[in-house]
């Protein structure tokens, strides 16, 4: 049985990590090479499921809930940090000098909720690389829009990922309610401060710089359950683009018709140029920040697919921050659900591998390859059962279960459960399966691990183990 789908943190002010001013960090896609990653900036204003699933599996930004798009709250608690980090030599080498520092990540105040393993994947910013999937996807994306609209679109590639929650909530209008403040779901570095969930967390501070249409890629992070198509930090893309009343009147229409066909003529035609020549549909959705909202899909390897969220932005929004007189669409995808779709990529892991067994499979420029697995290592199982307590949440355990074992974790999942018509304690039964993407594991090692999971979730999250 697959458990309710396993569902479900202050720079120290800002002084010494205050980003850089927002015109200092874009740069235009015109002036961006395929190789980028560059934050070559110009001086003016030119500048984060098995595939059969994946379309319905990932949600539209990468994730299998929707939480953008949904209003029902979940249970929240507060989470607890894992036993200890598991950043190898490798991965710290990767970090670039951009990582946030350390102190200004983890720090000790009641909120945060973030961890040394989440901590680790800061700063290695897969989109700057321009031969991962993940680049390549970025500038292929970047291109088309820089084709269409040639000097049009600014890019955003390096937006510091701790946002005020004001940013990543209030000024998109997400209500205060909503199950993605919880803490259950989202990293608080603080009280008022968090990893941002979603590359729309920049929406209104780059409209304030006037921006009349922007691409901000980065690295977002949310507390998830674990499995093939889900990682707790993942990459997405936002693009808005404005118009003012001369456009809307010159095509002889009415200012949201005319954002909205743009939009879905523009979307289109992103789907054709990463897909080919596929056949789109929408959908109707809900997000807080647009009306009327999309989910566009296309047909891919036999079945439909959800690309990308997107709508006519909330005009609450760009009146506030950009101006009045205005409208606007915006859209948002996930880089690793196109990437895994378009590239073959069974397991969202293998994004973050070094092996160039990976790595050597992928070309900037080249949407074509196709991944080839170099070899399929046993997997491992471990069973562990508890009964729950009231603060129990699987996407801590998930959290811990990954702090322990990080990557060599390939999924969680609640293969029974039952409750006693006596006590009425319910006892959930969790299989762990351990596997390497890049080499076989010992029984020492993987009873190691299990030994430190069962110690960790006995300490730490108010259970019971049987
Ligand atoms: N931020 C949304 C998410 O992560 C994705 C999204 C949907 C962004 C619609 C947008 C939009 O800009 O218009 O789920």
């Amino acid at each position: 049985m697959r458990a309710a789908t396993l569902k479900g943190a202050q720079r120290a002010l800002m002084s010494a990590c205050m980003p850089a001013p927002v015109a200092a960090r874009a740069r235009t896609l015109a002036s961006a090479s395929p190789a980028v990653c560059s934050c070559s900036y110009s001086s003016t204003s030119s500048s984060s499921s098995p595939l059969a699933t994946l379309g319905s599996s990932l949600g539209l930004c990468g994730r299998q809930q929707r939480p953008f798009a949904r209003i029902n709250s979940s249970s929240s608690a507060r989470s607890r940090r894992a036993l200890r980090p598991l950043a190898t030599a490798a991965v710290e080498a990767r970090r670039g000098p951009a990582a946030p520092a350390k102190d200004q990540v983890l720090t000790s105040d009641p909120a945060n909720n973030v961890t040394e393993y989440i901590y680790s994947k800061m700063g290695i910013n897969l989109h700057h690389q321009p031969n991962h999937p993940i680049g390549i996807i970025k500038q292929a994306i970047y291109d088309y829009f820089e084709q269409g609209s040639p000097g049009v679109f600014k890019a955003f590639d390096d937006m510091y990922p701790v946002v005020a929650c004001t940013a990543n909530f209030d000024e998109i209008l997400i209500p205060a309610d909503h199950v993605s403040r919880s803490p259950n779901d989202t990293y608080y570095v603080s009280a008022d401060k968090v990893l941002r969930c979603h590359t729309s967390a920049h929406q209104a501070e780059l409209l304030r710089t006037k921006q009349p249409a922007f691409l901000v890629t980065g690295d977002v992070y949310r507390r998830d359950s674990i499995d093939a198509t889900h990682y707790p930090v993942f990459h997405q893309m936002e693009g808005v683009r404005i118009y003012g009343p001369a456009d809307w009147e010159a095509a002889g229409l009415e200012a949201t018709a005319f954002a909205e066909r743009e939009l879905k003529s523009a979307l289109e035609g992103l789907a054709k140029h990463l897909f080919g020549d596929v056949e789109c549909r929408w959908v109707d959705a809900y997000f807080p920040f647009t009306e009327p909202s999309f989910e566009l899909e296309i047909f891919f390897n036999g079945k439909w697919m959800e690309v990308l969220g997107c709508g006519v932005m909330e005009q609450v929004i760009l009146d506030k921050n950009y101006g009045e007189g205005h409208k606007a669409w915006a859209f948002g995808l996930g880089l690793e659900r196109l990437a895994m779709v378009l590239f073959d990529i069974p397991d969202i892991r293998l994004f973050w591998s070094d092996d160039d067994r990976f790595l050597k499979q992928f070309k900037a420029g080249d949407l074509n390859s196709k991944f080839k697995s170099y070899s399929k290592f046993p997997p491992c199982y471990k069973d562990m059962a508890f009964w729950v307590s009231p603060e129990f949440t699987e996407n801590n355990l998930c959290e811990l279960v990954r702090g322990i074992g990080g990557d060599l974790v390939e999924e969680v999942v609640c293969i029974d459960n039952f409750t006693n018509p006596k006590t009425q304690r319910t006892s959930n039964c969790y299989r762990i399966t351990y596997r390497s993407m890049e080499r076989s594991l010992t029984d020492e090692e993987i009873n190691g691990l299990q030994a430190r999971v069962r110690q960790g979730v006995a300490e730490q999250l108010k259970v019971e183990l049987r």
